[in-house]
């Protein structure tokens, strides 16, 4: 399913998980677009190289970077120590936290305290599931995608989901989750970058292309193209 690497550096193979409003999303033609998708894009043109999305779960993500069976991963993905020991990052380009999401008619659940002992949803592999280990005695169910464990929640089986605030907050807004309400206080202030393997000889051009967008205007116009502010 994926090809090695290819020894052309002027294609990238850049790895996405498209079940991450409004970051990455896969519309009914198959077509990928997101604030990540247009920031990788735009990327490439000013490094001047070619990007070829591949879908993956995020849970495979990590260690298909460390095999090398991608050259990148654009993907809303904290930077973390943890991962930091066996992948790269680029410079961060987006500021995240977690934030605990609820049904809109739940009174008891307000912040870390009130999460013990309480059935969680995560997304396997992600910064919210490894702070949901942190909670005591949490009974903590694990899926694959975001949709997957937010209907998990509206279902009533579990009494919170901890993700990324940001992208929970966009979808509420843009009427994708009725329901559900996040509760006001970030658990955690994270920084998103692009993955690669440790020793990408790519990491540079993607910085140096991130730093020109932010100069020349291009990041601001793909932000507010997809966060209207
Ligand atoms: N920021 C979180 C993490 O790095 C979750 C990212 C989920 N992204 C996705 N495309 N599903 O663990």
């Amino acid at each position: 399913f994926y090809p090695t690497t290819n020894p052309d550096a002027k294609l990238l193979k850049v790895a996405t998980d498209p079940t991450f409003i409004p970051f990455e999303i896969q519309r009914a033609s198959g077509n990928l677009e997101g604030f990540d998708i247009d920031l990788m894009n735009a990327i490439a043109k000013v490094a001047g190289f070619a990007v070829q999305f591949e879908s993956l779960p995020f849970d495979g993500m990590i260690s298909t970077l460390q095999a090398k069976r991608v050259d990148a991963a654009i993907s809303g993905i904290t930077i973390t120590a943890e991962r930091l020991k066996t992948i790269a990052f680029s410079r961060p380009y987006f500021k995240a936290g977690l934030a605990i999401a609820v049904r809109e008619d739940n009174q008891n659940i307000k912040d870390f305290n009130s999460l013990k002992g309480k059935k969680i949803a995560v997304q396997i592999g992600s910064t919210g599931a490894d702070f949901a280990k942190t909670i005591p005695n949490a009974k903590i169910s694990t899926f694959n995608s975001g949709p997957e464990f937010f209907q998990d929640l509206l279902n009533g089986n579990v009494d919170a989901v901890v993700s990324d605030a940001f992208a929970t907050l966009y979808a509420i807004k843009n009427g994708k989750l009725q329901g559900i309400r996040v509760v006001a206080d970030l658990l955690t202030e994270e920084y998103y970058g692009i993955a690669t393997p440790k020793d990408s000889s790519h990491l540079d051009a993607i910085n140096k292309g991130i730093a020109t967008l932010l100069s020349n205007g291009t990041y601001k116009q793909i932000y507010q193209k997809w966060f209207n502010v």
